[in-house]
């Protein structure tokens, strides 16, 4: 009896840790803050000061993260909408996060390339990215729409660059 009770807790924390990991996105997981907070991953609400969107765990994951980060921002030119800038920053920081998580993982290589080369390359995009992505975040602060249009295109702009040399997506 005790056994099983033991089992049982034992089944519960592993689907309570399950449930925290990356989430792809889902609900509740790793998914962007829109105007109306909804999308809230983890623990943190809208200044609240939970875990966070859950956490992508390599390469692939911590890119479709910056994907929906992309798509949260510049859908219905959100990130220049500034009666409510909370959600805005949140996804910024998040996508930060992200791009972070990018440079902590071995680089990609290119089939024919030499790996320092790529490596070094990818490298500078990512951080071509990540100054993008702070200057956003002035901007979107001091409420400055043209340059925060101007960085979203620098954002798409880096990614396609990126996207191409790595050959990405075909
Ligand atoms: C705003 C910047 C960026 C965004 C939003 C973004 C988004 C994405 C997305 C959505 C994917 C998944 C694509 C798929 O599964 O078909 C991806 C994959 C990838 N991206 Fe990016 N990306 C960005 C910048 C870059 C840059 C600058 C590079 C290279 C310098 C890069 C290299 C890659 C690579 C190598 C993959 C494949 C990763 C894997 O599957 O292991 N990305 N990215």
């Amino acid at each position: 009896m005790l056994r099983m009770k033991m089992l049982s807790t034992v089944a519960l924390a592993v689907a309570l840790a399950a449930g925290m990991a990356w989430a792809g996105g889902g609900a509740g997981g790793g998914g962007a803050q829109g105007a109306g907070g909804g999308g809230q991953g983890g623990g943190g609400g809208p200044g609240g000061r939970g875990r966070g969107a859950a956490v992508p765990a390599g390469l692939g994951q911590a890119m479709q993260d910056m994907g929906r980060m992309l798509q949260a921002l510049s859908t219905n030119n959100a990130a220049a909408d500034f009666t409510n800038t909370q959600p805005t920053l949140r996804n910024i920081a998040q996508f930060e996060r992200d791009v972070a998580i990018c440079k902590m993982q071995n680089p990609p290589t290119v089939a024919g390339e030499d790996a320092a080369k790529s490596a070094a390359s990818f490298r500078s995009k990512m951080q071509i990215v990540m100054r993008t992505l702070v200057d956003l975040e002035d901007h979107v602060n001091d409420k400055k729409a043209d340059d925060v249009k101007k960085d979203l295109t620098k954002l798409t702009d880096t990614m396609k660059e990126g996207h191409t040399e790595f050959h990405v997506g075909g």
